[in-house]
């Protein structure tokens, strides 16, 4: 497979340096060489622009969203990269970053696939609005911006009028949501997977239900937004917002694995490994052991 990797160092979206640095630490510690061992060709297109701006002015856009002009430009430029790749017959593998950047790649393959699955594994919904974030932080929303709910310069900051059919949206290890995203969740029929119904269920179980149901709908691919904190807390210190009673390697594994395996999936973005809150390197290394994974699955 010829697979694009597309860097977007970005911290914007979690307010919280470190996360920025990830796409060339990655790099440093061999991801290419990683990626390439299973037999792909690989094309690295670098880091995405990301402008400077200091912290006085992060409000200077929007009262409930932080460094809202910024991450909007970086993603406009993600989205445009991510539709290129695609349409050029490659695989885009974002790397974070925060995952601000999930509303540039999303956009970008949406405009490919009018209709597009989207598979989330994470620990949070990211799925607010300004309307609804406790936070005020950007990297809590791409998903619903996804699917055109939220602020109008999220929801068509690319091309218009394609959105992602909440019911064709897959959460899977979620165990931290907000009121409103609860709601939202609800409201849409969005396809919930909790951490709970993990462990209830076990990994298998969850993961037949989720692959049935997306070969059962009528959709053209599937996009992967993998965010490392779906693990548990004590797996990766190197994440900005961590959270307790996650899922096991295992278990994350058996879910990309899974759903690689069904070929639907069209582009993945890995992001939120922060190496600044690392201890001694072991997020890092989990995060190149979980890319030599994927790579060994597409
Ligand atoms: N729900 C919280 C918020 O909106 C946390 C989001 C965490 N997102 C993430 N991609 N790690 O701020
Ligand atoms: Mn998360
Ligand atoms: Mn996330
Ligand atoms: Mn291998």
């Amino acid at each position: 497979m010829n697979i694009n990797v597309i860097g977007v160092p970005l911290f914007y979206g979690c307010d919280r340096k470190g996360v920025d640095l990830s796409p060339n630490k990655l790099r440093e510690n061999g991801i290419i060489k990683i990626i390439e061992n299973h037999n792909h060709n690989v094309y690295d297109m670098g880091n995405i622009y990301v402008p400077e701006v200091s912290e006085e002015d992060k409000y200077a856009e929007h009262s409930k969203m932080k460094y809202l002009k910024e991450i909007v430009d970086v993603n406009k430029n993600l989205a445009h990269q991510v539709y290129t790749s695609i349409s050029s017959g490659n695989f885009p593998l974002v790397i974070g970053g925060d995952h601000a950047l999930g509303l540039g790649s999303l956009k970008g393959v949406n405009r490919k696939y009018s209709k597009l699955a989207v598979v989330w594994i994470d620990a949070h919904g990211d799925i607010n609005t300004h309307e609804t974030t406790p936070s005020g932080n950007i990297h809590g929303m791409p998903l619903a911006a996804a699917m055109g709910i939220g602020h109008e310069n999220l929801t068509s900051l690319y091309y218009h009028g394609v959105n992602v059919d909440p019911e064709n949206v897959f959460l899977i290890a979620a165990r931290d949501l907000d009121e409103g995203e609860t709601k939202i969740i609800k409201d849409n029929k969005i396809n919930l997977y909790s951490t709970n119904n993990i462990k209830e269920l076990g990994i298998e179980a969850i993961m037949k239900d989720v692959i049935d149901k997306l070969k059962a709908k009528d959709i053209d691919a599937v996009h992967l937004s993998f965010d490392i904190d779906c693990l548990d807390s004590n797996l990766v210190p190197g994440t900005g917002t961590p959270v307790g009673d996650g899922i096991n390697i295992s278990e994350g594994k058996y879910a990309l694995k899974s759903l690689l395996e069904t070929k639907l999936v069209c582009s993945l973005d890995f992001v939120e490994l922060n190496t600044k809150l690392d201890s001694s390197d072991k997020t890092l290394n989990l995060c190149l052991d979980l890319i030599d994974w994927i790579s060994e699955h597409l």
